[in-house]
């Protein structure tokens, strides 16, 4: 089974951009409705790509932009609540929403990114329960005419993703030591390029529909260990010292109440369900440590080249 014209819902972020390409590359015409169309005129190089600026969370407007498609991805996610998203809104609501349009527009196959440990019953925040809660009501719906596939990816990683850079930022103007909450927390990130390669590997795949799909990397690792392999990467000497649990708590409770809220409760409690897979789940293959030493050398080099530039102009 041969589809053409796939609609991106929340193809503006991270991974959305990477699948983009990927769909883009292999042949698939791609459509990204998004709010701010401007950001994204990197992408308009791909002729098979339209970025049109649509807001989807309007049902008028969304079932207009699925007209003409023949599937419909959404990767649309928040990892916390503002006061005007929810992540009932966005989790759940959006899913009837896109069911909708999809009717309307006699579109029968749905892809979806869920998150691994999401759990409508037992997930460990509003996140995952969240997550979980909207990714069984898409496959409730594929009970009945629609064909649904959904992934589950572990934390994702990748030159432009927030995770690493997050704490790349923030171990450059490290000095000394580095507190970190949740150090025992455990993940296996999964490198972009492999989940976009899985997802975009689903999409005519018979195989897939009614699957869940979850997404891992080779390695199950620490927060701890991640961010010190991202210090070491960076070429740092900053001690990652974890945070006892209230700690890390009160620390969620203030961070959570500042502009940019980098760290909730709510974040607090999903680093509380380990993102790793079973051991049946092939792995992807690309490990972070060695994606961080691939970078660590780019480091190293560019270090070299400065320090010869400085020599020449002596
Ligand atoms: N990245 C990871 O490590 C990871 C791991 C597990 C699961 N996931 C899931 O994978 C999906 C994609 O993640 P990502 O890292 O690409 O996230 P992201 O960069 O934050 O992108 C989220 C997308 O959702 C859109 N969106 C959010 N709220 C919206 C609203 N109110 N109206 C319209 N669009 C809205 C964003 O649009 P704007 O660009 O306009 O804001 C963006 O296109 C999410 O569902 C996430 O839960 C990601």
């Amino acid at each position: 089974m041969k589809h053409n014209n796939i609609i991106l819902l929340g193809g503006s972020g991270f991974v959305g951009q990477h699948l983009a390409i990927e769909l883009a590359q292999r042949g698939y015409k791609v459509t990204l409705p998004c709010r701010r169309p401007h950001r994204l005129n990197h992408l308009k190089v791909l002729s098979n790509i339209s970025i049109i600026q649509t807001n989807i969370m309007d049902q008028a407007e969304l079932t207009a932009a699925c007209k003409g498609h023949d599937v419909v991805f959404n990767l649309v996610g928040i990892l916390n609540e503002s006061k005007k998203s929810s992540f009932r809104k966005i989790h759940i609501d959006f899913i009837n929403s896109i069911v909708q349009a999809s009717q309307a527009n006699s579109i029968t196959r749905l892809l979806h990114v869920s998150a691994l440990g999401a759990n409508q019953a037992s997930g460990s925040s509003l996140y995952l329960r969240s997550k979980g809660e909207g990714e069984n009501l898409l496959h409730t719906f594929g009970q009945n005419k629609l064909r649904v596939t959904s992934f589950q990816p572990s934390v994702i990683f990748g030159s432009d993703d927030s995770f690493i850079n997050r704490f790349s930022t923030i171990l450059k103007l490290c000095v000394g030591f580095f507190p970190l909450a949740c150090p025992y927390s455990r993940f296996s990130p999964v490198y972009i390029g492999d989940a976009v390669a899985v997802m975009a590997d689903k999409i005519d795949d018979t195989n897939s529909f009614s699957k869940r799909y979850p997404l891992c990397g080779p390695e199950t690792l620490t927060l701890k260990q991640i961010v010190e392999l991202i210090n070491k990467s960076l070429h740092k000497n900053c001690k990652i010292i974890g945070l006892p649990d209230s700690i890390a708590k009160f620390q969620a409770v203030i961070l959570q109440n500042l502009p940019g809220k980098i760290f909730s409760m709510d974040n607090y409690r999903s680093l509380q369900t380990p993102s790793t897979c079973k051991s049946d789940i092939a792995p992807c293959k690309t490990s972070l440590t060695s994606y961080l030493e691939g970078l660590s050398q780019l480091y190293s080099r560019r270090a070299d080249y400065d320090e010869y530039r400085k020599q020449l102009n002596r």
